[in-house]
């Protein structure tokens, strides 16, 4: 297994190993081996992106891959050269693996038919389809804090309908056999087939929960006729002081980044000891090594 489109094409081992590779990276920091040496990995990432581009390509320097980082900027995809060119030149170019984000839902499915054999493939956020190095990091984040993730209480609560790391996670939580995992926000943010769902905050409903997802509200993704009144949603879904309060949540706080300060959450409750976001960027970056060594 060398082609990562998705969740659904890791088994509980190759999980198992991601996680225990992680923590031995963690754990000897700065101590590592260097197995990607000799080989090439190329970053193509269509839409923009900090922490994923960022610790994949740290990642991979501090296991001794050299690293090309293609721009389609300055690339001749602006002279007209189609994607599927673009992916056969870098093939004909002698790289070992790609790690691509693109804005278009399951074009990493249909990148890993265009690649030999012998060529990784690591899906770095397509669209809303999936993002699964994201659910990877975070859920090893999540096993820091909580002892057994089958029995771990969890709500995701914000834009659940175009994420595509909440695919991801769901995904990789039922894996992991996590059964409760609740999904919170306006109507419009949520989706039919993710149960059960809330759309009302109510006093003292999040008194037994283990981790707070948060998640920003994704207009990139959004279509034409698609709005969300940002008043209203400050007013009954923003993570604030007060929601921590009337909710009687007093467990870890997490969210995938970027974060819009005082949309979804407030600064004082993002830095606040509850959060565990620099620390899901942190074990990403550890994370990315050990699928990075795995998979080559
Ligand atoms: N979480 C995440 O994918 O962040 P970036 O867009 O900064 O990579």
């Amino acid at each position: 297994m060398n082609k990562i489109t998705s969740i659904n094409n890791l088994s509980i081992d190759f999980i198992n190993e991601t996680f225990n590779l992680a923590d031995k990276f963690k754990k000897s920091w700065p101590e590592r081996k260097k197995p990607g040496i000799g080989k090439t990995i190329c970053l193509l990432f269509f839409e923009p992106s900090t922490r994923t581009k960022l610790s994949f390509e740290h990642a991979a320097k501090l296991l001794g891959f050299n690293v090309i980082d293609f721009s389609p900027l300055t690339s001749a995809i602006e002279k007209g050269e189609s994607f599927e060119d673009t992916i056969e030149t870098l093939v004909a170019l002698k790289i070992d693996g790609l790690v691509v984000r693109h804005p278009k839902a399951g074009i990493s499915k249909e990148i890993v038919k265009l690649l030999p054999e012998n060529i990784f493939f690591i899906n770095a956020g397509d669209g809303n389809f999936e993002h699964p190095s994201q659910a990877l990091l975070d859920v090893f984040t999540m096993k820091e804090h909580v002892d057994d993730i089958s029995k771990m209480k969890i709500a995701i609560i914000g834009d659940v309908k175009h994420s595509r790391v909440i695919p991801s996670q769901k995904a990789l939580l039922a894996l992991l056999r996590c059964k409760e995992v609740c999904y919170v926000g306006p109507t419009d943010l949520l989706l039919e087939n993710y149960e059960p769902s809330k759309t009302k905050i109510n006093q003292d409903m999040f008194s037994d929960l283990d981790i707070l997802y948060v998640l920003r509200i994704q207009k990139e993704r959004f279509e034409q006729n698609e709005n969300v009144d940002k008043g209203s949603y400050i007013s009954e879904f923003q993570i604030n002081k007060k929601f921590l309060e009337f909710t009687n949540f007093n467990g870890m706080l997490m969210h995938p980044g970027p974060v819009n300060i005082d949309m979804e959450i407030t600064k004082e409750v993002a830095h606040s000891e509850q959060s565990l976001f620099l620390k899901q960027i942190e074990n990403g970056l550890y994370v990315r090594m050990a699928l990075l060594s795995l998979i080559i």
